[in-house]
């Protein structure tokens, strides 16, 4: 079950029910570390069920225990997921339980409290990037700089298929990363109403990184 915005041709809002009772659940300001860290986990998994409904097949022969037939392969390098540091992390290992052949690159983003520019610190992804399909996975998008900017790198070191996905997007984001990145399709589970003066969503969840490593 997906929705499409008009505004937003690059974004799908993922309505499964089940995505959506645990994001309510973990919006939930009662939601402790350890619930909070596995509802991320679960959501991102079946986010990365709808996410890679458009990854390309090929044939491919199969001998079962009685005879030959013709069965289907996912084409191309493995898959790549990348998670912005440090949030991203916590989409990780749902989205490995799926596709359990899929690389790991990571990038180091964090947004300057006070200007609320992305600064990097990081970056580490697999070779042959023009071959590969890369996820680019941060549970908020909320101005858009950090998303934005994690885009541009993985196309400065070659990528060329990249989809992002998120739990919570904020319009002001939507707007910024499809303004600066069209051909980048945007997956999430919520698009909420906006931001507020210090930049956090609102209604949002908080602070992921914060909440998912209890560092608050
Ligand atoms: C949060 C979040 C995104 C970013 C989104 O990370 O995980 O990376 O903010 O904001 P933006 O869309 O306005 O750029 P944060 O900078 O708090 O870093 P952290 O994950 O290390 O806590
Ligand atoms: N980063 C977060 O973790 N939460 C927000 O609401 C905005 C940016």
């Amino acid at each position: 079950m997906i929705e499409r915005v008009k505004e937003f041709p690059t974004l799908t809002i993922i309505r499964h029910p089940l995505v959506q009772h645990k994001l309510t659940i973990l919006r939930d300001l009662q939601t402790q570390t350890k619930h909070f860290k596995e509802l991320v986990d679960e959501i991102a998994m079946l986010m990365a069920y709808e996410a890679t409904s458009e990854l390309t097949l090929e044939p491919r022969d199969v001998e079962t225990p009685l005879e030959k037939t013709s069965g289907w392969h996912i084409t191309g390098k493995k898959l790549t997921l990348v998670p912005i540091l440090r949030a991203g992390l916590g989409m990780v290992e749902g989205i490995l339980r799926l596709v359990p052949s899929a690389r790991v690159g990571h990038i180091g983003l964090y947004r300057d409290h006070d200007t609320l520019q992305p600064v990097d610190y990081y970056f580490k992804v697999p070779g042959d990037t023009a071959e590969r399909d890369f996820f680019l996975l941060d549970p908020m998008l909320a101005t858009g700089g950090s998303a934005a900017a994690a885009v541009a790198s993985l196309k400065r070191a070659g990528a060329n298929r990249i989809r992002f996905l998120c739990l919570v997007a904020a319009p002001e984001g939507v707007r910024r990363l499809s303004a600066a990145h069209p051909d980048v399709q945007i997956y999430c589970a919520a698009l909420d109403r906006e931001l507020n003066s210090q930049g956090y969503i609102l209604p949002g969840l908080g602070d992921a990184g914060d909440r998912l490593f209890g560092t608050k």
